[in-house]
């Protein structure tokens, strides 16, 4: 396993982004939506960091193609929280093609929140196939099969405290 984004380089970077979303945020209830199962180690995380009230919900999702070339959500785990007129800021491990949080975006905004961003640990650029941008981002990786933090290859190297490539 080679490593990629230390465990000190990501917790400093988790401060950061805790630093933003605790400003943008300030004196307002959040409700943080996390993707299973990759995105619970940095929700975790970035959790610790936040100042305001917080709400934590989980949705499991996947996109597939459908016959067209829009995406397609497949929900596995529905939400729970009534989120109209909220500030929901989902939380995801990686965007790749963007597809799935594309089409999360839209399902989630037509419950009327106040507000849907995005916050992700990694993201895949040059792997986006649908127009989409996070909120806030960890950090940016070349398109290499990355494991650790949360995500899996074959369900494993979730917990690995690093982000790191198998060669
Ligand atoms: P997409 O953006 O709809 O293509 O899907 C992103 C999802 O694919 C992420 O939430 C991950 O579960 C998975 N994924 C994409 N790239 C990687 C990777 O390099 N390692 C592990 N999982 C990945
Ligand atoms: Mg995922």
């Amino acid at each position: 396993m080679e490593v990629l984004i230390s465990e000190s380089k990501i917790e400093k970077r988790i401060n950061e982004l805790a630093k933003e979303i605790n400003k943008e945020y300030e004196g307002k209830e959040l409700i943080l939506l996390g993707i299973l199962k990759g995105s619970i180690v940095f929700m975790v995380e970035l959790a610790k960091k936040l100042k305001m009230k917080v709400k934590f919900d989980f949705m499991e999702v996947s996109s597939y193609e459908g016959t067209e070339s829009t995406g397609n959500l497949k929900i596995k785990k529905a939400l729970k929280e009534d989120i109209e007129g909220k500030d929901v800021l989902i939380i995801e491990d990686i965007i790749d093609t963007g597809r799935t949080l594309k089409e999360l975006k839209k399902y989630l905004e037509a419950k009327n929140p106040n507000s849907v961003k995005i916050a992700t640990l990694l993201s895949k650029p040059s792997r986006r196939v649908v127009e989409i941008e996070a909120d806030y981002m960890g950090f940016e990786v070349e398109d290499k099969f990355v494991v650790g933090y949360g995500l899996d290859y074959n369900q494993k190297y979730r917990n690995l405290p690093y982000i790191g490539y198998i060669e």
